[in-house]
């Protein structure tokens, strides 16, 4: 289906979705980072657009040019990120949660830039933990009917395969649906396409071939209006 075959069926619909990786500041030029590009959730953006939705896109650190139609919203860290998707979330029908928080920040940010120490030695950083915005947006449900929709990028490990993990991971962020994607193969960061299991808290799955980000974008906005009321 083109995304014309599948005709406005989020108009009316106002939907949030996250994008990009955060930076968590340590002085006044380093961060903590990650490789997340946004293109995934500037393609449900798009998608969601051409569906008829109002969009409000939360983008951490994307260099991608803002979607057409689409309200965008830049931050930079995961605490800015958590109080933008959740000042949006209010009026959601629903939120996708396609950006790459940091999970762990510097206790403290220097506001002078850090220098090295002169004998060799590294000064260690201490980190504290992020909150966790998929789990609180899927606890809260800010709007009743709220449909809550989370990624995770696993490899699979000694305590289970991909799809073990990802069920865990959806039973622990309370969310409806968990898009998984395998990485142990290699790079997803910044591809052009992606593969990925749709799993849901219902117990379903859905695999969705190889193909265009907007295909997955597109593949994932069906099961999201299937569960809209
Ligand atoms: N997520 C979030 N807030 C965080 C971390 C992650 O909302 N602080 C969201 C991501 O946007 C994604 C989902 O949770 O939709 C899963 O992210 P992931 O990094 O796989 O989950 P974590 O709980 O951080 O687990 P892990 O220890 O495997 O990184
Ligand atoms: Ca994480």
């Amino acid at each position: 289906l083109t995304s014309a075959g599948r005709a406005h069926d989020l108009a009316g619909r106002h939907v949030v979705v996250s994008a990009g990786g955060t930076r968590e500041p340590l002085d006044p030029v380093r961060f903590l980072g990650n490789r997340s590009s946004g293109r995934q959730g500037y393609a449900l953006a798009q998608a969601a657009a051409a569906r008829g939705a109002q969009v409000t896109l939360v983008a951490a650190n994307v260099t991608l040019a803002d979607p057409a139609g689409v309200k965008v919203v830049h931050v930079e860290t995961t605490a800015q990120l958590r109080d933008e998707v959740v000042a949006a979330a209010g009026s959601a029908d629903a939120v996708v949660m396609a950006a790459a928080p940091a999970d762990f920040r510097p206790v403290s940010v220097s506001s002078a830039k850090i220098k090295k120490a002169g004998d060799g030695s590294a000064a260690p950083i201490e980190l504290v933990q992020n909150p966790d915005i998929l789990a609180e947006i899927s606890h809260d449900r800010l709007r009743s009917g709220q449909v809550v929709v989370g990624f995770a990028a696993e490899t699979g490990d000694a305590t289970g395969s991909v799809l073990d993990l990802g069920r865990a991971k959806l039973a622990r962020k309370g969310c409806d649906l968990l898009v998984v994607n395998d990485v142990a193969g290699g790079a997803v960061f910044g591809a052009e396409d992606n593969e990925a299991v749709i799993l849901a808290a219902s117990g379903m799955a859905v695999e969705v071939p190889r193909g265009s980000k907007t295909a997955l974008a597109h593949a994932i906005w069906d099961q999201v209006v299937a569960r809209l009321g």
